[in-house]
C-alpha cells in the first residue's frame, strides 16, 4: 500500500520508513528537508506541517496515501493540517506521548480509557499532543490510533540519554550513579515501536495505546549493568543518595538521564501496557537495544542535537566523587 510517514528522516520516523519498506509498502516521507533524507527507497516529499497548503501541495505529485504513520506532530497546526489533508486514509497511526495524560508525570497510569488527558490551550508538549489526538480522532474516527509513547531508545536516537550513559560508562573508572538502582524502569526500542505502528496502520486499528515496555522489564541498575557489559567497561559504581545528588545541584533526568527522584519514580514508571501487549507491541531483549545503540554511537558519534545534551557536567561529577560520601 501507499504509506506516508509524517517525519521519517530522523529517529523513530526513519525506523518507521525502513519498516514500511521492508513490509513492501510504497513509502513517501514528508519533512522540511532540514534533517537529511529518508532511507533509500522512500520518496522524500517536502514542506512545513505548520503551513496548511504544504501537505496538499506535496501530495499533488505523489497522490493520496492509503496509510499514515505520524511521528513528527509537535504543534496544534500540524495536527489540524494533517486532519484536513488526510481524511481519506484507511489507517492513521499517530505518535503521541505519555505526557498527553494530565496525571503524568508523576502517574501512575492505568488503562488508557481510565485516564484523563489534557484539554485547554496551554502551549506545552502534553496539551499539544492531546489536542492533536482529539483533532485527528475527530476527523478519522475508528481509523485513528494514538500511541502514547514512553521512553524511546535505540540506534539513531538524537536525544542521547542512553547514549550518554554508554559513553560515560565506556570511559570507565568511578561513575556516579543514583543509589536507586533497584528502581524498576520501562522503555521501548524505537525499531519495535516503528514496525508495530506500521502494522497498526495496516490493520486500521483505533483508540489509545500506552506504548512502552512492561512494568518491571528492567531496573535502572539493570540498564546500567547492561551498558557496562556491552561496552566491556571496568566502571565502578559510586552510588549516591538522592539528597546528596539534589543538594549538589544534580538535575534529575537531565544530568543523570533516566533518574527521577524516588517519589516521582515509583509512579512515573508504573504505566499499564496491557493493551499494547494485547495488540502485539514487541519488546526485543534489552541487551540488543543497548548493544545496537552502542554500535551506532561508535560509528556515528554523538548526534548533533545532543551538543551538549544530557549528562553530568564533568566539574559536578568531580565534585561529587571528591566529596566525603563517595569513599568506595
Ligand atoms: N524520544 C522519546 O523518548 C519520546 C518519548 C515519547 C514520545 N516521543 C515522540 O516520538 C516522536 C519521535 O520523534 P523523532 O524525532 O524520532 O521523529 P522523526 O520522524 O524520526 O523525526 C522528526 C521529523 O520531523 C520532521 N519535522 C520536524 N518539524 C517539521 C515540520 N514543521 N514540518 C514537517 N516536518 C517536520 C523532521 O525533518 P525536518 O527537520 O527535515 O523537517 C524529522 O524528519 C515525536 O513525535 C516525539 O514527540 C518521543
Amino acid at each position: 500500500m501507499r504509506l506516508l510517514v509524517l517525519g521519517g528522516t530522523h529517529f523513530l520516523g526513519r525506523h518507521v520508513a525502513t519498516a514500511a519498506l521492508e513490509r513492501g509498502h510504497d513509502v513517501a516521507t514528508f519533512t522540511r528537508g532540514i534533517s537529511g533524507g529518508p532511507p533509500e527507497g522512500a520518496l522524500p516529499l517536502h514542506g512545513d506541517r505548520d503551513d496548511p497548503d504544504a501537505l496538499p501541495r506535496a501530495l499533488e505529485s505523489w497522490g493520496p496515501p492509503d496509510l499514515v504513520v505520524d511521528t513528527s506532530c509537535q504543534t496544534r497546526e500540524a495536527g489540524r493540517n494533517a486532519a484536513a489533508a488526510l481524511t481519506g486514509v484507511r489507517g492513521y497511526a499517530f505518535v503521541s506521548s505519555l505526557n498527553a495524560y494530565r496525571n503524568w508525570p508523576p502517574g501512575p497510569i492505568g488503562p488508557e480509557d481510565s485516564e484523563p488527558v489534557w484539554d485547554g490551550d496551554d502551549d506545552e508538549y502534553g496539551p499539544i499532543k492531546a489536542d492533536a489526538e482529539r483533532t485527528l480522532a475527530g476527523a478519522l474516527g475508528d481509523r485513528f490510533l494514538t500511541a502514547r509513547a514512553g521512553l524511546l531508545v535505540g540506534p539513531s536516537d538524537p536525544v542521547h540519554r542512553l547514549g550518554w550513559w554508554l559513553e560515560r560508562i565506556a570511559r570507565g573508572g568511578r561513575v556516579v550513579v543514583p543509589d536507586a538502582l533497584a528502581q524498576p524502569i520501562a522503555l521501548v526500542d524505537a525499531r519495535d515501536l516503528a514496525g508495530w505502528l506500521v502494522e497498526m496502520a495496516e490493520q486500521g486499528r483505533s483508540g489509545a495505546v500506552n506504548a512502552t515496555g512492561p512494568v518491571g522489564m528492567t531496573t535502572l541498575g539493570g540498564l546500567l549493568e547492561t551498558c557496562r557489559e556491552v561496552t566491556g567497561s571496568d566502571a565502578e559504581w559510586v552510588p549516591l543518595p538522592e539528597a546528596e545528588l539534589l543538594g549538589a545541584g544534580v538535575q534529575p533526568w537531565t544530568h543523570l538521564p533516566l533518574w527521577l527522584p524516588r517519589d516521582v519514580a515509583v509512579t512515573a514508571w508504573d504505566v499499564d501496557t496491557t493493551r499494547a501487549r494485547e495488540l502485539g507491541l514487541p519488546g526485543r531483549p534489552l541487551r540488543e537495544s543497548v548493544a545496537d545503540t552502542w554500535t551506532w554511537l561508535q560509528e556515528h558519534g554523538r548526534p548533533p542535537a545532543a551538543q551538549p545534551g544530557p549528562g553530568l557536567p564533568e566539574d559536578l561529577e568531580a565534585h561529587l566523587l571528591a566529596s566525603g560520601h563517595t569513599r568506595s
